[in-house]
């Protein structure tokens, strides 16, 4: 999604916009942007198509210099990725403005200001509002005053930073949602989408809220709410340095997230876990007493944190008893609901930020249901803000678009929901301490995982050539096995399906011949042998088989069935270590090919329109 970086300091700022930019790649974009003030007070621009490395030559062939700017990747909506459509856009050489988000009235705005002379060089939404500022700039408001102003006539979603030749010692912003953040310097100000933006020169955060404008001068912020009342928000200081969201030794960010899983999902555990109990301040003691109170369990999620939703249905009716729904957050904000009494309304996201479900949560807290619980990796989201209790993710910034390791220790939270819940409807003791033992060697179990990698890596080879590939799995291995196809389609581009193996004889058997390769994972459950003659219907089409196992449970191999056994475990956790060869595989097939792994195309990291 767009990316927005912005400062305002006595020094030069185009290099930490630059490197702003740089650092919000991982989001997803297709061009970029930057616009000064200079020392002068006048308004330069460079707008690129493509990387930011191409905006950084267009800036080192013509360098612009100034102590007040605003930058921008953009993630084409309105308009395709030209640099006409790029950000920042400007109205008279006067102002120019950078917008995160959708503006729904841009061309009722649009209409009206055509009427009034402003002419429009984009196809964009937002050339809409920087004319709508600059009309209000001539009319005699101040900066301040003008986006005021304009993003009360707004209706959508925003997030926006504002800067005028004839103010240029103030930097707008307002938001209202899309996420924005101010950095607190000394004797300087910062902006950005997301902190690892400003990562490199301040750690100090505050957090706008919904429907905030704020002023920022080198020396001060003024923050004010949707009603236009001077308010006080928070400075916070995070925890993250700057080499937090570094790729180290690794090709890519999303290999290093999967090594870095078994230290995620320890991290996950840490403190919520004692020798063979979970402790009560896992989820504290109001998500303790919600879960002994529930009745059912809904739950809402996009993408991969869906299919980390589908394992946990599993979870929560086989282990606490508890009937669960899930359902994708697209889907669920825009049908009638019937809620059941004593629904606990659970949302899950990596981000925090995904526009889909921040609203099902919206809407959610209108249907009746007993309290809403965020699963969420991000601390300072709006979701984890919204919602009435918190359960957090402790996987560190994920950067890869490929979701990995925000989807393991998801899974690790879950259980630990689960379990907590399990424990207040009546699981007896000894269940939960196969359990909590069971997970308390998942690191380790995950590090033998991947040890594997450069047999996985060479099964890899197989799939470089193909079009399209199965994944089947039975029990909590299916939404394992739609995660699978995910992964694999989304950075590799091959066309990858996922369904429960037993429903292979009801239509997808037709497509599988020796060009179709079939992924599968055979841990050791009740499920095993039936599983095992789904793959044999595979092999006697000709088609060629993939098996992750545990070795108590493994097929035979053949040269059209190849074989990987995997650390034997508990049925419960088996979806937490299964998962990660699918990411392997993925990651593997992704490189041979030569896709653009960490930002695959089309795609988005923090998925904040809807
Ligand atoms: C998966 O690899 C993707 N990154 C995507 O499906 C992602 O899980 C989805 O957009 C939801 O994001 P969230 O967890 O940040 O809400």
């Amino acid at each position: 999604m767009c990316g927005i970086v912005g400062a305002i300091a006595e020094r030069d700022v185009a290099p930490i916009l630059l490197e702003g930019l740089r650092r919000l790649e991982y989001r997803g974009y297709d061009s970029a942007g930057l616009a000064l003030l200079d020392a002068a007070g006048d308004l330069h621009r460079h707008r690129a198509v493509g990387k930011v490395a191409a905006l950084a030559d267009a800036q080192a062939a013509a360098p612009h210099s100034g102590g007040v700017g605003i930058a921008h990747t953009r993630w084409a909506t309105h308009g395709a990725p030209t640099e006409a459509n790029a950000h920042p856009h400007v109205a008279r050489d006067e102002v120019a403005i950078v917008h995160n988000g959708i503006i729904e009235n841009h061309e009722a705005l649009r209409d009206r200001l055509t009427a009034v002379g402003y002419t429009f060089e984009s196809q964009t939404d937002t050339e809409a509002v920087v004319n709508a500022v600059h009309e209000r700039l001539e009319g005699g408001d101040d900066l301040l005053a003008a986006t005021q102003g304009v993003i009360a006539e707004l209706t959508g979603a925003y997030a926006l930073g504002v800067i005028a030749r004839r103010d240029p010692q103030r930097l707008i912003v307002a938001r209202r949602g899309s996420p924005l953040v101010i950095g607190v310097g000394i004797g300087e100000h910062f902006i950005a989408s997301d902190v690892a933006a400003l990562l490199p020169v301040t750690r100090r955060f505050i957090d706008l809220q919904e429907g905030d404008v704020a002023e920022l001068t080198r020396q001060s912020v003024r923050v004010f709410d949707a009603n236009g009342h001077a308010v006080e928000r928070p400075i916070r200081t995070s925890d993250l340095t700057a080499d937090a969201v570094e790729r180290g030794a690794f090709r890519h960010f999303m290999a290093k997230e999967i090594h870095e899983q078994p230290n995620a999902v320890a991290e996950t555990l840490e403190g919520r876990v004692a020798d063979d109990r979970i402790l009560p301040e896992a989820l504290g003691p109001a998500a303790t007493q919600l879960l002994a109170d529930a009745q059912r369990i809904q739950i809402v999620a996009c993408g991969t944190s869906h299919h980390a939703g589908l394992v946990a249905r599993y979870w929560f009716e086989s282990i606490a008893g508890l009937p669960c729904d899930v359902e994708v957050a697209s889907e669920f904000r825009y049908r009638r609901h019937v809620v059941a009494p004593g629904t606990v309304f659970v949302t899950l996201s990596q981000s925090g930020e995904t526009a889909d479900t921040l609203a099902a949560l919206r809407e959610a807290k209108t249907l009746g249901y007993r309290a809403t619980l965020a699963i969420c990796n991000v601390p300072e989201s709006s979701l984890v803000r919204e919602s009435d209790l918190v359960m957090m993710t402790r996987a560190g910034p994920e950067i890869g678009v490929a979701s990995t390791k925000a989807f393991t220790t998801q899974l690790t939270a879950l259980l630990l929901t689960v379990i907590a819940a399990g424990r207040a409807h009546g699981m007896d003791r000894e269940a939960e301490a196969r359990l909590i033992r069971a997970l308390r060697q998942i690191p380790r179990q995950i590090e033998t995982v991947l040890d594997l990698e450069s047999r996985i890596e060479t099964l890899a080879e197989a799939f470089i050539d193909k079009h399209h590939a199965l994944f089947l799995g039975r029990g909590t291995q299916y939404p394992i096995a739609m995660e699978g196809a995910l992964k694999l389609k989304e950075i590799s581009y091959i066309h990858a399906e996922a369904y429960p193996a037993g429903e292979l004889k009801h239509g997808p058997l037709a497509l599988v011949d020796g060009d179709m390769p079939v992924v599968t994972a055979a841990p050791n459950n009740d499920l095993v042998e039936k599983l095992k003659s789904n793959l044999q219907e595979v092999r006697a089409r000709g088609g060629r088989l993939y098996v992750f196992a545990d070795p108590a449970a493994a097929p035979a191999a053949y040269d059209d069935c190849q074989v990987i056994a995997l650390p034997s475990v508990d049925e419960a956790v088996a979806p937490l270590l299964y998962s990660v060869p699918f990411q392997l595989l993925a990651y593997h097939v992704a490189v041979l090919k030569g896709t653009d792994v960490d930002k695959p195309r089309n795609l988005a990291k923090s998925v904040t329109v809807e």
